[in-house]
């Protein structure tokens, strides 16, 4: 079951469905762990990190209730245990999410350190230094966090993030909720998920200015309360099918999507010959004439999303003329190169960058995926490809694309999943 087959060549047409964003529902959920009566999500994605993140929470004792139908989760606490154990935490990264919340609620956590992954050593240390900033005693042993915090809770406190960190600034947040005093976010993260998250946690209650901007100000409750919340849509899983229609030559409707959440993607993407044009129902994607090749460096929010470089370089790949990819966020976020070149695709990596010339046409063939956007980025060069292409451990893709070969299939391509 971890095999999806494409014959390429086909162009997408149709309306394309866009779920509830992945990397924000992975912040919200934890975010019931804060209130004294249950956080109701809709627009919920059906993911492996959901499931995932649902085990987690019910070993630390909380009610999770998932609605599939209603694509909906309810989530009451509280939470009994406070310690998130290894072989959860290495499944998911984002499990460290309950660290903030369970220290603020609970003045104690024992978090097993998430370790890093295929794309880079993934640090926690702003988290960590966040904690200890608010008065939180911070030991790590045994490859396990534990943190304390001090009597009478969490201090509010200033604190400056010397990188932009969408997972730091998303558990700080969450901590600051319930902590004595005002917090200040400095050089905070600004994706659309953590404007998702602010806006859920007001909803419960809490005080916090700066949506949307990188200084947000939390003045810390006693309590917070029970709310409902829609997930944000999936502005990556957008910028994907875009690449999709893109790649091969069609137009289609992705529904639910948002122009102002694609930032620098959209630009990107129509400077390179791609229609993106904002209707009622969500954005009409369509491929014009030619592509041709564009540059992008990869930036936190607004810029170039790093969770599209791999989608885009496979776009890059039939391009006309050549483009140059930069990684920033992460070290190795290139091990789509190898696979997209397997299928004839020029790419030359030198360091943080890759050039990439574009060729008439890539050819099908057995490939291998190595984490969740590299995998998508070779199904998009299978959609494009001449031939049959196989990609190889596609459990990669069911963590962050929910129905992806329904979805693909459903305008036009060709493509199913092998037993
Ligand atoms: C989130 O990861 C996303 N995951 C990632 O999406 C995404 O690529 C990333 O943000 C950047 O946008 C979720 O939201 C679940 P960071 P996160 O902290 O929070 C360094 C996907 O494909 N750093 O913003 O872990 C870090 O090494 C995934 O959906 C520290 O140095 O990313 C990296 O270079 C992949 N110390 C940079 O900051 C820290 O304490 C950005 O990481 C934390 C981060």
């Amino acid at each position: 079951m971890d095999r999806i087959r494409i014959r390429g060549g086909k162009p997408l047409s149709g309306n394309i469905p866009i779920s509830g964003a992945k990397n924000a529902v992975l912040a919200l959920m934890p975010a019931a762990l804060l209130a004294a009566g249950p956080l109701r999500l809709t627009n919920v994605p059906n993911l492996a990190d959901v499931a995932t993140m649902t085990a987690l929470l019910r070993h630390l004792g909380m009610e999770v209730a998932h609605d599939t139908a209603a694509r909906a989760v309810t989530i009451a606490g509280p939470a009994t245990v406070h310690e998130a154990p290894y072989d959860i935490v290495r499944k998911m990264r984002a499990s460290v999410l309950v660290l903030g919340p369970l220290v603020a609620r609970h003045g104690i956590a024992r978090v097993s350190l998430p370790g890093g992954c295929a794309i880079g050593t993934r640090p926690v240390d702003l988290h960590l230094k966040g904690l200890e900033a608010m008065g939180a005693t911070i030991t790590v042993e045994a490859g396990y966090i534990e943190a304390r915090a001090p009597t009478g809770g969490l201090q509010g406190a200033r604190i400056i993030f010397p990188v932009t960190s969408v997972g730091a600034t998303e558990n700080l947040l969450l901590a600051a909720t319930l902590a004595n005093g005002e917090t200040e976010l400095v050089n905070a993260a600004r994706e659309p998920e953590i404007e998702d998250l602010v806006l859920c946690l007001m909803r419960m209650g809490a005080r916090i200015e700066g949506i949307g901007t990188d200084r947000l100000r939390i003045q810390g409750a006693t309590s917070l309360a029970a709310a409902s919340h829609p997930v944000v849509m999936d502005r990556i899983e957008a910028g994907t099918y875009a690449c999709a229609a893109a790649i091969t030559g069609g137009e289609v409707l992705l529904e639910g999507a948002r122009l102002e959440h694609l930032g620098a993607v959209a630009r990107v993407l129509r400077e390179a010959g791609v229609g993106v044009n904002e209707e009622p129902a969500g954005l009409r994607v369509t491929r014009m004439n030619g592509l041709h090749g564009v540059d992008v460096v990869t930036e936190p929010f607004p810029g170039f999303a790093t969770d599209m470089q791999a989608q885009f370089m496979a776009l890059m790949c039939v391009a006309q003329g050549a483009s140059m990819v930069t990684e920033t966020i992460f070290e190795n976020r290139f091990m789509h190169v190898p696979e997209l070149t397997r299928m004839g695709a020029r790419i030359n990596v030198h360091g943080a960058s890759a050039i990439v010339r574009g060729v008439l046409r890539l050819s099908g063939a057995p490939v291998m995926a190595t984490d969740l956007r590299a995998s998508v980025s070779l199904v998009l060069a299978g959609l494009a490809a001449q031939g049959e292409t196989v990609v190889n451990r596609v459990y990669h893709l069911d963590r962050g694309y929910e129905r992806l070969e329904e979805k693909l299939a459903a305008v036009g391509a060709d493509i199913e999943r092998l037993a």
